[in-house]
């Protein structure tokens, strides 16, 4: 690869959205689409964290362009009502990044009765990038982005178990939250060009970093990944440079997914990032594509 971050032209008049920008990885990729002159909605689910992320982001670059609008994934009626609000106040979207995710082993769900992972990290970008789809300029410089995850190498979609309620597989339902994400990506690409858009849609994924995403771990296994992970994973600032190649790289086609190249890609360059077989099922891709319409209850492309 030969491009670099560090040359990126300003960007200046383009919009990006990034989920999730009140913390971690989500937080240093508005600091650096700021930095290079985007307008960056934070879409964020807690306004007083997203107050904080904002100021906390003007101090370290007081020229950022920043609005913030609140959006919970989790719920389908709030992912509807960013959709009208962005629309109220911007005619065009150049860059959306599907950041935001949770990781729960608790068996969580929305007040829908769908498993929390699967409804935040997937049917909520699934719909926001529906709803949003038509302020898309249709161009290759326009990203449409998917954090997925090393999680989805072990993971499959239960379609007759979408909760994942009847395995005991602790981490099932956020290794399949992460390979919907992955296998969103693939088929919104396919379709884009079968419809022969030039909008790009790709996915990445960060490596491990240290961030707000653990918490819910047990203390054991916490504790464990707090001694370890200065020594193997990414720092959260380097965990966001899939996201920026994927956002701004002139390289990219669409359709494919990167991470970085270290030791199991916990850390590293960026580069073309392993993906399991199952994930390049189209099958499978279309199957989930059209369970995802159903259960946002809105047609997509
Ligand atoms: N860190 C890693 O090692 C790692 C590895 C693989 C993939 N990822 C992926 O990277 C992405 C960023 O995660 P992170 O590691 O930076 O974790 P993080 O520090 O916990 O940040 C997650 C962000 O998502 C937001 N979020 C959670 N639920 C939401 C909802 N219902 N609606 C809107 N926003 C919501 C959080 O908001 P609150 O602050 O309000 O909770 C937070 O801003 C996630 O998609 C994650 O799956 C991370």
């Amino acid at each position: 690869m030969n491009f670099n971050l560090k040359d990126i032209p300003s960007q200046k008049g383009r919009i990006a959205i990034v989920t999730g920008a009140n913390n971690g990885i989500g937080f240093e990729t508005a600091l650096a689409m700021a930095g290079y002159g985007f307008k960056v909605v934070m879409a964020c689910r807690n306004l007083e964290k997203a107050q904080k992320a904002k100021s906390d982001i003007l101090q370290k670059a007081p020229h950022a362009d920043l609005d913030i609008i609140q959006l919970d994934l989790s719920d389908l009626d709030s992912v509807r009502t960013f959709a009208k609000n962005f629309k109220d106040n911007y005619t065009k979207l150049d860059v959306l990044i599907n950041n935001a995710g949770v990781l729960v082993y608790s068996g969580k769900k929305n007040k829908a009765g769908t498993e929390l992972q699967f409804a935040t990290n997937h049917l909520g970008h699934f719909l926001l990038t529906n709803l949003l789809f038509e302020l898309i300029p249709d161009t290759s410089v326009s990203r449409i982005v998917a954090l997925s995850s090393l999680a989805h190498l072990e993971a499959k979609i239960h379609f007759d178990d979408i909760n994942c309620e009847r395995t005991d597989d602790k981490d099932a339902a956020y290794g399949q939250s992460k390979l919907a994400n992955l296998f969103f990506a693939n088929e919104l690409d396919r379709r884009l060009k079968k419809a022969n858009k030039k909008i790009v849609a790709l996915a990445v994924h960060p490596g491990g970093s240290d961030s707000g995403l653990f918490d819910e771990m047990s203390r054991v296994k916490y504790y464990t990944f707090k001694i370890l992970s200065p020594f193997i994973l990414n720092s959260n600032v380097s965990a966001a440079k899939p996201s920026l190649f994927a956002a701004l790289s002139p390289e990219v086609k669409g359709g494919e997914y990167f991470g970085p190249q270290g030791f199991r890609e916990f850390k590293g360059k960026v580069g073309v990032a392993k993906r399991s077989k199952y994930s390049e099922s189209e099958g499978v891709a279309t199957r989930l594509w059209e369970l995802s319409e159903e259960m946002t209850g809105q047609l997509f492309l």
